[in-house]
């Protein structure tokens, strides 16, 4: 599709777990009149599909066949993503550790990530999309209009998670540390690692409220406009 008959741009946002990628995600698209798209959620779906179906998590063959069986769709709200399996609303349940930890595992596989990316990339090909992941302007958008990669410590990055989610019942260290583990499955794996792409502009929101993190990444779209 041309530039030009775009309804927008694509702008993509990666980052680990906990960096604030949803929220600024649905607040720039809520700015700009974009839709948001949470890809994390699509592989949480096939997670939670195969643990209802007891596939298991390392057999990639399996994971490809359960999600090609699936409709994964993605409702874009004011916050979040509505997501709906087989027709299921399923946004609540796939928050859960279990999911959490299963989606990590699930998404090595380099089969079931071609198949995510194609469908993810149905979804933003039309422009006027907000993508966060972990592999949205490596991968998914190469050529995404704007790319931003946010980052914070990973103490800071547990602790937000853990205000997101009190009534999981962890303590703060243990959401810090199921947090690093995850960082380090998506940071090493073979098929489309975590990473930021050469021309990710990174903002690390450590020490930035929302607020300003929102400025920054606008600072950023403005200058490419
Ligand atoms: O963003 P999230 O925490 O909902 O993502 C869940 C898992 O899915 C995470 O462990 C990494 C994986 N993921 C991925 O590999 N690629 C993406 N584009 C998005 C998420």
């Amino acid at each position: 599709m041309s530039a030009s008959t775009k309804r927008g741009l694509v702008i993509a946002i990666d980052g680990p777990a906990g960096a604030g990628k949803s929220t600024l995600a649905a607040r720039i698209a809520r700015a700009h009149g974009y839709i948001n798209i949470e890809t994390g959620a699509m592989y949480r779906a096939l997670a939670l599909k195969a643990i209802r179906q007891d596939v298991s998590f390392d057999d990639g063959d399996a994971l490809l066949r359960l999600a090609e069986a699936s409709t994964i769709k993605l409702e874009p709200e004011l916050e979040r993503n509505r997501v709906l399996l087989d027709g299921e609303n399923i946004s609540e349940r796939i928050r859960e550790q279990d999911v959490t930890d299963a989606a990590s595992r699930v998404s090595v596989h380099p089969g079931v990530r071609e198949w995510m990316v194609a469908r993810q990339r149905e979804m933003g090909e039309a422009g006027g999309v907000v993508m966060e992941g972990r592999d949205i302007g490596t991968k998914v958008f190469p050529n995404a209009d704007i790319k931003i990669f946010l980052d914070a410590d990973p103490e800071v990055r547990g602790s937000r998670r853990f205000k997101q989610n009190p009534h999981v019942a962890t303590e703060a260290h243990a959401v810090t540390q199921e947090m690093r583990e995850r960082d380090e499955r998506d940071r090493t794996r073979a098929s489309s690692p975590l990473e930021a792409a050469n021309d990710a502009i990174k903002i690390d929101s450590t020490h930035l409220s929302l607020d300003e993190v929102i400025a920054e990444a606008e600072r950023i779209i403005a200058r490419k406009k």
